[in-house]
This record gives C-alpha cells, sequence and structure tokens, in this order.
C-alpha cells in the first residue's frame, strides 16, 4: 500500500506565524499524513520565506506587482506547485485572491485561515489587522477564526474547523490579532490541514 505523505504547498505574504505553527506541527508529529514540501510567496520580503529556509523547505518567490499581473502570477504558482508535486496548497496569510479559474481546477485541494468566524468580517477587503479593526468597531464580544476550503467565492467555501475567542474590553486590533492567532489560528490551520491531507492520503491508497 502506497503511504506516501500529501505533499504541501503553503502560500504566504508576510511574517507566517501561521507557517511556523505548520512546521512546528508537523515537527511534533501533529501534521502526520502530509508534509510541507515547498513554501511560495508573492512577497520577496516576507519573513515566512525565512522560516521555510530556517526548517529547510524549499522556498519560491513569485511576484505579483499588480492586479493585472494574476494570468502571469497563476500560470508560475501552477508550474510551481506541479514542479513540486504539490497535492494540498495550504494559505497562510496569503494576502492574494485567486481566480475561479484556479480554484475550480482544485476543488478540495485548497483551505485557508481567516482571522473571524466567518461569515462575520470576512470577504473582498477584509484580511489582517483590517478584520480585527472592524470587529472592535462592530462591538462583538466574541471574534476567533476559521479554516475553510476555497472555492471561487472569497471565504465562500465550505468550512471545516472554526474556533471562538472572546474579545476583552480594553483590546486594540493588534492586541486581538495576537490573540486569535494564538488561541485559533494557530491550532485549527495544523488540525485542518492534517485533516485534509489524511483524506487525500486515503484517496491515493484506495
Ligand atoms: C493571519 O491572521 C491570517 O489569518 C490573516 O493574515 C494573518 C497573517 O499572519 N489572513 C487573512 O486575513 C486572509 N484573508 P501570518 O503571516 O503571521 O501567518
Amino acid at each position: 500500500m502506497n503511504k506516501e505523505k500529501t505533499r504541501i504547498g503553503v502560500l504566504v505574504s508576510g511574517g507566517g506565524t501561521n507557517l511556523q505553527a505548520l512546521i512546528d506541527a508537523e515537527a511534533a508529529g501533529i501534521i502526520r499524513s502530509g508534509t510541507i514540501a515547498a513554501v511560495i510567496s508573492n512577497n520577496p520580503d516576507a519573513y515566512a520565506l525565512k522560516r521555510a529556509q530556517n526548517a529547510g523547505i524549499k522556498t519560491f518567490v513569485i511576484p505579483r506587482a499588480t492586479p493585472g499581473d494574476r494570468e502571469v502570477f497563476e500560470r508560475r504558482l501552477a508550474e510551481t506547485l506541479d514542479e513540486n508535486g504539490i497535492e494540498l496548497i495550504v494559505l497562510a496569510g496569503f494576502m492574494c485572491i485567486l481566480s475561479a479559474q484556479f480554484t475550480d481546477a482544485r476543488p478540495g485541494r485548497i483551505i485557508n485561515v481567516h482571522p473571524s468566524l466567518i461569515p462575520s468580517f470576512c470577504g473582498k477587503g477584509y484580511y489582517g489587522l483590517r478584520v480585527h479593526e472592524e470587529a472592535l468597531k462592530r462591538g462583538v464580544k466574541v471574534t476567533g477564526a476559521t479554516v475553510h476550503f476555497v472555492n471561487s467565492i472569497p471565504d465562500g467555501g465550505e468550512i471545516i474547523f472554526q474556533k471562538a475567542v472572546g474579545v476583552l474590553p480594553d483590546d486594540t486590533p493588534e492586541s486581538l490579532q495576537l490573540r486569535v492567532m494564538r488561541e485559533a489560528e494557530w491550532k485549527i490551520l495544523p488540525e485542518a490541514a492534517e485533516k485534509v491531507s489524511e483524506s487525500i492520503q486515503k484517496e491515493k491508497n484506495a
């Protein structure tokens, strides 16, 4: 029986704390059905690249200067994924929206972490710190994070895991972001990566 691990490609744009959580989870055996085989960034200055290099993971930079570059970007992205045999794409703080053409070609093979309880504070324009600013403005008392499959609707795919986090009276967008990461994102993203890796591995062996 083919017990080969699911090859995971992680797409990043910035600091890469979620990537670090994935790297640590693989080292700890929380991710055991998959292996991080490549890290791809649209931003050459992303600290996430350094985290990948420190862990001995292959890195690739595919810059995307303007929104009009999407076609070229996605062609190069698809080539890089294919050349590295990637079977599961994990968006971990990846700040570009992928086209319907790209997502429709990979159903059930792309997951994303979003820093709110979808369907609140999600969709186009809701990313990073902005999500927490809006949550505080609206005065919600509970927020959290969601890991979901990626389809052609931004943040619209099937939900895999969610975890709630309480908002404190003196929270700033920054303090809330950090707590949502610590208590929710860094836990549910590796758990979801394992769950989907395991199902892909089973599919390969069926
Ligand atoms: C994370 O909070 C992630 O959920 C969010 O950006 C941050 C990236 O941090 N992603 C989005 O908002 C996507 N819509 P990281 O680079 O340290 O993982």
